[in-house]
């Protein structure tokens, strides 16, 4: 069985906090199935190492993609991704940016699509209030939003059961 490298950047922690959360709820669905890597130090051959990757991301500067990703993205480019299903996870703040709130998921998710890669994961907006966002196609996020600055107390419930999807969509639950 192919294993998940679950790869975040993080400037201030909260999406680090978040991808071990994750990784703590994969373990006990599947113990050891998901390594997690910080973007800021991986290189384009761990990444694409894995079969199925999970990619954490916070909206950082109005807008623009976490500094760490922002270096890292543009080595992807001319890479193939195909075959490899991909997850994303953003954390953003609806209440602050609500005209930009995850919009690096839509940035990353675009890259990542360029590239080949088969897109999971996607996650309802209800729940949610914000104005714009390019991180959302219709009614659905192009990945999970979580939101530790104006919803921390649904993080837990919104990660469990993003990974119970995750595992189902790419056929490891
Ligand atoms: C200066 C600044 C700019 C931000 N810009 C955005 C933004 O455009 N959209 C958004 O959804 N969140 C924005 N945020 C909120 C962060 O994405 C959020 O706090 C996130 O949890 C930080 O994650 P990290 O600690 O992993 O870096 C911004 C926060 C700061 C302080």
């Amino acid at each position: 069985m192919g294993k998940v490298g679950l790869f975040y950047g993080s400037s201030t922690g909260k999406t680090e906090f978040v991808a071990y959360q994750m990784k703590d709820q994969f373990d006990k669905r599947a113990p050891g199935l998901v390594d997690v890597f910080n973007i800021g130090s991986t290189s384009v051959e761990q990444f694409t190492g894995y079969e199925y990757i999970i990619c954490g991301i916070p909206t950082w500067n109005t807008g623009q993609l976490q500094d760490d990703w922002a270096f890292f993205l543009p080595k992807l480019k001319g890479v193939s991704l195909k075959g490899k299903k991909i997850a994303v996870f953003g954390l953003g703040d609806q209440n602050g940016y609500g005209f930009n709130f995850l919009d690096a998921v839509g940035t990353l998710t675009d890259e990542l699509l360029k590239c080949g890669a088969q897109l999971w994961g996607l996650w309802r907006t209800t729940g949610y209030q914000f104005e714009e966002s390019k991180a959302v196609v219709e009614d659905h996020f192009l990945g999970l939003g979580i939101d530790e600055d104006g919803q921390n107390e649904l993080t837990t419930a919104r990660v469990e059961r993003w990974v119970n999807q995750v595992l189902g969509e790419f056929e490891l639950g």
